[in-house]
């Protein structure tokens, strides 16, 4: 570590190489994770990633003390895959990197809830399709309680590659009502054939799509756990809308804002003390993970039951790798922790 350490704040978008001036855009989004640096003594520097500057990213993370990324997997080509290899090396190089790529692997792609569905935050009744012909055999199957579905790719975000299925008719290839995720995609019927077929880009390489019960978001929506390591460092609560349609087929309506809190928040104590006693001791021990390999900022997001039953909980999924925004109460939790974890290794 030098005198004064260096922490890299990466994010895609800028068509920019390292060095030259971030956008507006990117400065005024890290604006508060910067100066939560510089007032805890460490010097941030702001760095656009493009996989075509991947060779001028990597040398400016080795001059790094730390590098924090955020970088959606559908923002980078290949699904993070040439900025993984890199964070890879750059950490083995003895930069503290979070996420880092082993981490999002383990707790960051849909497979956490194959992975953690003996555990009291799953729905249980969890499936992965590795083909189309195995969604095609197996899905029918398990719509054929009258229940929804939700089919997810195995990473993915912002809604792509999530859709709501449920049987509107019966037979060898009977219809079925599809949502995608995406805002203002419409309600469609299909048949089972055509929509296995369309979803073949999902198994494509290390590709498959993980199947879990619909649970309805209604009446009270989604309850967001920001954490630090294996701190909840604050709440975000919305009521999602992306795969409600009404018996009619009606599209979604539009989701309200998301609401942010602090860790201190009243009703949300229970839901506080299951995660970091119950949970995330079991998430640890199933994954292998310790606490400080968990990122500096990650978050958990849980369909929750009425809100007398706020711990009534089910495991929608785990984003690690571009967490933003998040609450203020998690801004100097999460430079310190980097604080700390440059202290550790240098
Ligand atoms: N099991 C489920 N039951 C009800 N709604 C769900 C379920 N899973 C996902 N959703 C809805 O779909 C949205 C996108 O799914 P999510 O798992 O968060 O994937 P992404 O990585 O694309 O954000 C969620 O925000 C939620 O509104
Ligand atoms: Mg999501």
């Amino acid at each position: 570590m030098r005198m004064i350490p260096h922490v890299a704040v990466v994010y895609s978008g800028d068509a920019s190489v390292p060095g030259s001036a971030p956008s507006a855009h990117a400065q005024h989004r890290f604006q508060g994770v910067c100066e939560e640096f510089e007032r805890q003594g460490i010097i941030p520097e702001l760095i656009p990633y493009r996989d075509e500057a991947v060779d001028e990213v990597r040398h400016a993370l080795r001059g790094m003390d730390a590098a924090l990324i955020w970088v959606n997997p559908l923002d980078a080509v290949d699904n993070r895959a040439v900025l993984d290899a890199m964070l890879r090396e750059v950490a083995q190089a003895g930069v503290f990197v979070s996420a880092h790529p082993d981490t999002i692997l383990k707790i960051g792609t849909k497979d956490v809830l194959v992975q953690t569905q003996e555990m009291s935050w799953s729905s249980g009744d969890i499936h992965v399709y590795h083909s189309v012909e195995e969604l095609h055999r197996q899905l029918p199957v398990r719509l054929a309680d009258g229940s929804s579905r939700v089919l997810k790719q195995f990473r993915g975000n912002g809604g792509s590659g999530v859709w709501r299925v449920a049987l509107s008719g019966p037979g060898e290839d009977p219809m079925i009502r599809v949502l995608h995720a995406l805002r203002d995609a419409p309600v469609r019927e299909m048949r089972l054939r055509d929509f296995a077929t369309a979803c073949a880009p999902y198994f494509e390489g290390e590709g498959r799509m993980i199947d879990q019960p619909f649970r309805s978001p209604v009446p009270n929506g989604m309850v967001r756990c920001y954490m630090t390591h294996a701190e909840v460092v604050g709440f975000g609560r919305q009521h999602v809308t992306a795969l409600v349609w009404s018996e009619n087929g009606g599209a979604p309506p539009p989701p309200e804002p998301r609401q942010y809190c602090d860790a201190s928040q009243p009703e949300l104590q229970s839901l506080k003390s299951r995660m970091e006693s119950e949970w995330l001791p079991q998430l640890q021990h199933i994954l292998d993970i310790p606490a400080e390999s968990l990122p500096v900022i990650w978050d958990a997001d849980l369909l929750c039951g009425p809100a007398d039953e706020e711990t009534a909980c089910t495991l929608c999924e785990i984003n690690v790798s571009c967490v933003s925004p998040f609450p203020d109460s998690a801004l100097p939790k999460l430079v310190t922790a980097t604080r700390r974890r440059i202290q550790a290794t240098s």
